[in-house]
């Protein structure tokens, strides 16, 4: 009998399996090897991505009736005239006329009062003087006296600015209030328009956090303000570019903005350049914390023994004791602030009644 031929048909069946068996044991080896190795990312397909929380930006609905600088062409000619043009210049280039270089004299530390004061006073919750011509002469609690706008100026002169006072009688202190009077002149007295001075923030719960404050400053505020809050000065050197936050250079401790309710409105409406009351760039939250950083840092100290007399006027978050309301200087410089208010109101509920 014949041995069955060789059978082609099945020796290529057979090869194929063989090698498509082969095929898979490889496939399964490069898989295992694979997952081993890939296994963190792999696990982070599948697990759902981390949160992340977008903080959610409280901003002032848009107000229609918002106050207007008067017209530049309402500056009458004349004497009056010069000097509010004058004074509008000091405001805005403060630094030119009365800083370390200044050309009258130098009595102040290089920043503008425009730096703070935005677009020269005239811009909506960017620290603006609409109400002071309306409102000054008025009782203010940190000097315990009835204070004039030349007082009032001369405050920002000795703390903002961390300088000297100018004479009332000089030409320049003149010229600054003929333009803050000039630039008040349609409010009637007594008001306060709307878009006056700076935003009002709600309380946080907790105290405001430095450490928060300054991973935020590094994202958002230190392409200008740079690394130590230095600023950039102009090429003349007798200018910022962008003006320092802390330091020699700075406003002192007893100024506004080193209040955390004071920096955090400012920046709120105006910071990072370009932000507005309607549209601005920061949380609350935000706000808050980044005040805190920059106002945990340091910058010069003026002596301030003289200020608020009457110890129960102290804003909840003006931070030196001594305080009528038991709270530490601690909660008075980062909050919680809530709780001082509620402390400050039953206080002077039991005050009045006494009486
Ligand atoms: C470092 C920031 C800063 C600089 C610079 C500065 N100020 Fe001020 N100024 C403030 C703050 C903050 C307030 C208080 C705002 C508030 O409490 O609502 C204020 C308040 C005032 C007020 C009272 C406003 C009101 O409605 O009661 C006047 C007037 C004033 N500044 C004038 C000046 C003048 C003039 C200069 C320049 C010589 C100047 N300021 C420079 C921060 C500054
Ligand atoms: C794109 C540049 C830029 C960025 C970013 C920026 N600023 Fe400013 N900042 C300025 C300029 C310019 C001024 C002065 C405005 C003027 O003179 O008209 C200013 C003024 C200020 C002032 C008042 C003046 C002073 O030096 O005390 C404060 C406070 C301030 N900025 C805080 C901040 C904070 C906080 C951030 C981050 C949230 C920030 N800025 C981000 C440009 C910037």
């Amino acid at each position: 009998m014949n041995k069955e031929p060789f059978n082609t048909d099945r020796f290529v069946r057979l090869a194929t399996a063989l090698s498509v068996l082969i095929g898979i044991m490889l496939l399964m080896v490069v898989l295992m090897v694979g997952s081993l190795v890939f296994a963190p990312q792999i696990t982070a397909w599948f697990s759902s991505p981390a949160p992340v929380e977008k903080p959610v930006i409280q901003k002032t609905a848009v107000i229609a009736d918002l106050w207007k600088a008067p017209d530049e062409s309402s500056i009458p000619d004349g004497e009056d005239g010069e000097a509010i043009r004058y004074g509008r210049d000091l405001v805005a280039h403060t630094s030119e006329y009365l800083g370390p270089k200044g050309k009258v004299m130098s009595i102040s530390n290089g920043m503008n009062c425009q730096n703070c004061h935005l677009d020269a006073g005239t811009r909506p919750f960017g620290n603006n003087y609409s109400a002071v011509a309306s409102t000054y002469p008025k009782f203010r609690a940190r000097s315990g006296t009835e204070e004039s706008i030349e007082k009032r100026v001369n405050d920002c002169f000795e703390r903002s600015l961390n300088g000297k006072a100018l004479a009332d009688d000089s030409r320049e202190m003149k010229a600054i209030v003929a333009y803050i009077n000039w630039l008040g002149k349609e409010v009637p007295k007594g008001n306060t328009p709307k878009g006056a001075g700076l935003v009002e923030l709600a309380y946080l719960d907790r105290p405001a956090s430095p450490e928060n404050g300054m991973v935020l400053y590094e994202q958002k505020c230190i392409v200008c303000h740079g690394k130590s809050g230095e600023g950039i000065l102009n090429e003349s050197g007798n200018s910022w570019i962008y003006p320092p936050l802390w330091g020699e250079k700075s406003y002192n401790n007893g100024a506004g903005l080193y209040r955390l309710s004071r920096f955090a409105g400012y920046i709120k409406a105006n910071m990072p350049l370009g932000a507005t009351y309607s549209e601005p760039q920061l949380s609350d939250e935000e706000a808050w914390d980044i005040a805190a950083y920059v106002n945990s840092l340091h910058r010069p100290e003026k002596d301030l023994s003289n200020d608020w007399p009457d110890i129960s006027k102290k804003p909840v978050d003006h931070p030196f004791g001594p305080f009528t309301d038991g709270f530490s200087d601690e909660q008075h410089k980062f909050g919680p602030f809530k709780p001082i208010l509620e402390k400050q109101k039953e206080i002077r509920k039991q005050v009045a009644s006494a009486k």
